[in-house]
């Protein structure tokens, strides 16, 4: 079985993969491979609503990310999409890239679990989560959840690596996901045991 995710973030290695390292480590450790795409840092076409995509079954536009993410997600068998916040919602790059894809290729998402991660400072996490699980709950995704809301705290990249609860919360989303996935394919696997509670207070 295979996760992909992708970082919205123009930072490769920022705190955004920081978080989606966290996930995939879990994964790996129940047997579940993964895959990072990261949306980089060049401009990324938007939806121009051409409505091509109905005749087509894809983007009339064939760059290179949409083109990657599309075939990956012919193999995936779940999805991840992490993103920075940017003034209260996702990276406006990785929407452009989900505007196209969601509408011309939900027929390669429709079931396959799904959870939305938020990267920030200090605020807009949650608008964030909610603007991307949209994505999910208009396209049949079972969302799934974590000890607390998939949202990571830091500021320049890899800080996020000091937010103990915010990895735990990553953490507990991959183990959360390996058992989804796990029982969509048999159904036989126990509820995960939790980690003895981590909480990270801003102000000491
Ligand atoms: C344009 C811009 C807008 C931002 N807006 C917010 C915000 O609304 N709330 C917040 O807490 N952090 C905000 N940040 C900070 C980033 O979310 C934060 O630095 C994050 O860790 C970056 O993740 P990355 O390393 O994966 O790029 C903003 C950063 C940028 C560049």
């Amino acid at each position: 079985m295979k996760v992909l995710m992708i970082n919205g973030s123009p930072h490769a290695k920022g705190n955004t993969y920081v978080a989606l390292r966290e996930v995939a480590g879990e994964l790996e450790k129940n047997g579940i491979d993964s895959e990072i795409i990261s949306i980089g840092a060049k401009a990324v076409q938007g939806c121009i609503a051409c409505g091509k995509c109905a005749e087509l079954g894809r983007c009339v536009f064939n760059d290179t990310l949409y083109d990657k993410v599309r075939t990956a997600l012919q193999t995936a068998d779940a999805i991840v999409i992490g993103s920075p916040v940017y003034y209260a919602g996702p990276n406006g790059s990785l929407c452009a890239l989900l505007d196209r894809l969601f509408y011309s290729a939900s027929d390669l998402m429709q079931y396959k679990p799904a959870a939305a991660v938020a990267v920030c400072r200090r605020s807009g996490g949650s608008a964030t989560l909610d603007r991307l699980n949209k994505y999910f709950t208009i396209t049949n995704m079972p969302v799934v959840s974590s000890q607390y809301w998939n949202i990571v705290h830091g500021r320049t990249p890899g800080e996020a690596s000091q937010d103990a609860e915010g990895l735990q919360t990553m953490r507990t989303l991959g183990r959360n996901m390996a058992w989804m996935l796990k029982n969509m394919e048999d159904g036989r696997h126990p509820a995960p045991t939790p980690e003895p509670r981590v909480m990270t207070n801003f102000i000491r």
